[in-house]
């Protein structure tokens, strides 16, 4: 089952008398249990594609979908109820809280997610094992290492078992062998519980992780890395 499609997507800006076209009709399906890579020169619209498939921006033109939800169709509100609901973030830098613990940073977002308070703390601490750092539950941010922060990233974006993950450039702030490790990470985990996981990256060697490698030029997608 696709867990996340676009269909004839476009989205453009105004720069000066011109437009800037940051997708143009962009055609995408990922299914549930895929990690898609997405890889593309600065400003061929990486982050435009993740900003629509997040519920983040709509569209001029075209339809994303996930699960059965046309988001193109929902108001502002259901947007939202969608995007805490069915989706995932994790970001480049992990855009933790630093007065929280690793712990608190996913009950927090359980609350957002309206997931009952006992039920949250039995699922933050199965996913803060998940990613391998059960030991770091109490530390705040601070007191992290770089590859912790995007590990208890990893586990918050997964409190609410979304259907889909968007993660822009989760590795570009590590060293080349902690980016492979949270790659395989985000793999096995889209793996296991079978979210459909989109990733936005410059690095070429961390491409080999993915499931599929979609490949982005001026707004198109010229390789959508089928077989
Ligand atoms: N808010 C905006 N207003 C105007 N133009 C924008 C805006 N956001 C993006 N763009 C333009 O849209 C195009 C695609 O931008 P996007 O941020 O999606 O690129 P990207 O592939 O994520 O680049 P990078 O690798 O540098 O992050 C670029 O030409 C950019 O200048
Ligand atoms: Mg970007």
């Amino acid at each position: 089952m696709n867990a996340l499609a676009l269909h004839n997507v476009c989205l453009s800006f105004a720069d000066g008398d011109e437009r800037v076209h940051a997708l143009d009709h962009v055609s995408l399906t990922i299914a549930a249990g895929e990690l898609v890579a997405v890889s593309g020169a600065s400003g061929s619209g990486k982050s435009s594609l993740l900003a629509v498939a997040g519920a983040l921006r709509t569209p001029e033109s075209g339809q994303v979908v996930i699960g059965d939800s046309d988001i193109t169709a929902a108001s502002p509100r259901e947007r939202a109820a969608i995007r805490r609901r069915d989706l995932g973030f994790v970001f480049q830098q992990s855009n933790l809280f630093e007065a929280l613990t690793s712990t608190d940073q996913l009950l927090y977002q359980a609350q957002l997610a309206g997931i009952p308070r006992a039920t949250a703390r039995v699922t933050a601490a199965e996913l803060l094992a998940a990613v391998g750092i059960s030991d770091k539950a109490d530390r705040r941010p601070g007191q992290l290492s770089g590859g912790e922060r995007q590990r208890v990233g990893i586990a918050r974006a997964l409190i609410n078992s979304p259907r889909v993950i968007l993660a822009d450039e989760p590795t570009s702030a590590l060293d080349a062998a902690r980016a492979r490790e949270i790659v395989q990470l985000l793999r096995d985990q889209t793996h296991q519980r079978q979210v459909a996981t989109v990733m936005v990256t410059h690095d070429r060697d961390i491409l080999a992780e993915a499931d599929r490698v979609v490949t982005i030029r001026d707004g198109r997608i010229v390789d959508n890395g089928a077989p």
